[in-house]
């Protein structure tokens, strides 16, 4: 509600609501409106779409106090009451998660990343491949290796238990309904059962690694976790399975994007062949071609492309009063490509990341979110992704069957469709 008229802010009203108009073209449905009428629209009587970087910077800045940040697109009012419940526990497991996610055990997994990733890249033969499935997969290596990896038994079952969970959550998520919560649907029950798959790939695994003797410092983030939980078992279950989601569907899009525009851009190919092979070990830090190009890709192809909060208690945002329920929801893609914030937006240009200026307004760069609940894998997913697109473009000739696939973005921004063949050189 605005402060002085006790009205929304204006937005599109379409003739059965704007969930139609948005469910066809959904990118194009936010571009129009912000035309129409700037960066702060309503969706609906109880939604309102902010698209100006630094009041989504002050949204996210404000979450965990007036914002809370589990929250569907556009999911009905009644679902936040439990939302809020779950902040304590996620926190919780937040603050666990940073002692191990950070620079030093991440570097010492990325010789078994680049390893997991060749074999994946190995298993294609070289054929025509759902070049997503592929991405995923590989991601999904290397955030069990991460979490898992240290004692060197196969991370395989996790990976593949991961696979079951999150495809069978996504395809309930990418839907633009959402059926009565009592339903049992078989999409539903598949989803119980690749929840129940997960739990027991984990539970397997912390078993297996409680009867290990300990070592001297910890083998892999597992390690971590056991050392400062030894109680209630659900305090390391649910970080972990909560991590092996989230670092699996994101991270697998982003390198999809990468290999993609790898083959379309061969002058940038051969730039990163260079610097791979001028370091020789494929571990080696210090690639800083190769990072430009990621961060270009997650500028243009920001997995997280839509993201949202739900309004935990009275606030006001850009001069608009909003009240608990009420959501505010936000694009990074939009932000990514408006031509105020970003010199020639559409085009990509990693060498914009090249020296000590930054290549965009103030907050205007969000791909793993900001504020307290930023991506807590942002520095790993960045370490990963690098590695992986520097060992792409050093050892596969990437040949794309279909380039021109339609932008359809649904829960996470993939190339869906997209086909290519991953030939070692
Ligand atoms: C390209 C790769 C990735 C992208 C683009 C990405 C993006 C994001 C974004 C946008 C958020 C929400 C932030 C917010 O609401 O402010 C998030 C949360 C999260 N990410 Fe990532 N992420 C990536 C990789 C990973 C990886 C590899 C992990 C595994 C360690 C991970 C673990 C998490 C977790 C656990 C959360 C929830 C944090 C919370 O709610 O407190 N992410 N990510």
């Amino acid at each position: 509600m605005s402060e002085d008229s006790g009205s929304r802010p204006p937005g599109p009203h379409g003739l059965f609501g704007n969930q139609r108009a948005y469910q066809r073209d959904r990118i194009g449905f936010l571009l129009r409106n912000q035309r129409e009428y700037g960066d702060v629209f309503s969706f609906s009587d109880v939604s309102t779409v902010v698209l100006d970087p630094a009041l989504i910077q002050q949204l996210h800045a404000r979450t965990n106090a007036e914002f809370a940040s589990e929250v569907s697109m556009f999911s009905d009012k009644g679902r936040f009451e439990r939302l809020l419940s779950t902040i304590p526990t996620t926190m919780a497991a937040r603050r666990k998660g940073w002692r191990g996610v950070n620079r030093s055990a991440s570097a010492r997994h990325a010789a078994r990343l680049v390893d997991a990733f060749d074999r994946v890249m190995k298993e294609t033969g070289g054929r025509e491949v759902d070049a997503n499935d592929v991405m995923m997969r590989a991601a999904g290596f290397a955030v069990a290796d991460f979490i898992f990896g240290g004692d060197g038994r196969d991370v395989a079952p996790i990976v593949d238990a991961v696979d079951r969970a999150v495809r069978a959550t996504q395809v309930l998520m990418d839907r633009p309904y959402r059926l009565p919560s009592w339903l049992a649907t078989p999409g539903r029950v598949r989803m119980r059962r690749g929840a129940q798959g997960l739990r027991e790939a984990i539970a397997d695994r912390v078993a297996a690694r409680r009867d290990l003797p300990p070592e001297d410092g910890p083998r892999d983030l597992l390690d971590v976790f056991l050392e400062s939980s030894p109680g209630d078992p659900e305090h390391v279950h649910m970080p972990l399975n909560l991590m092996l989601r989230a670092g699996y569907g994101a991270p697998g899009a982003a390198l999809t994007w990468a290999a993609r525009q790898l083959a379309l851009y061969p002058e940038h190919a051969r730039a990163l062949r260079e610097e791979a092979e001028s370091l020789g070990d494929p571990t080696a830090p210090g690639r800083p071609l190769a990072e430009a190009f990621v961060k270009e890709v997650l500028r243009m192809y920001p997995p997280s492309w839509f993201g949202g909060r739900e309004v935990a208690a009275p606030a006001e945002l850009g001069g608009w009063r909003f009240e608990p329920g009420e959501q505010i929801m936000f694009s990074p893609y939009v932000v990514h490509r408006d031509p105020r914030w970003w010199d020639r937006p559409e085009e990509f240009l990693p060498e914009r990341w090249d020296g000590p200026e930054s290549p965009h307004a103030r907050h205007a760069y969000i791909p793993f979110g900001a504020g307290p609940r930023i991506c807590i894998g942002n520095q790993l997913a960045m370490m990963e992704l690098t590695l992986s697109v520097s060992r792409l473009a050093h050892r596969y000739a990437i040949e794309l069957a279909n380039p021109d696939i339609p932008m359809v973005p649904q829960t996470i921004l993939r190339p869906l469709g997209l086909r290519a063949s991953f030939a070692p050189v």
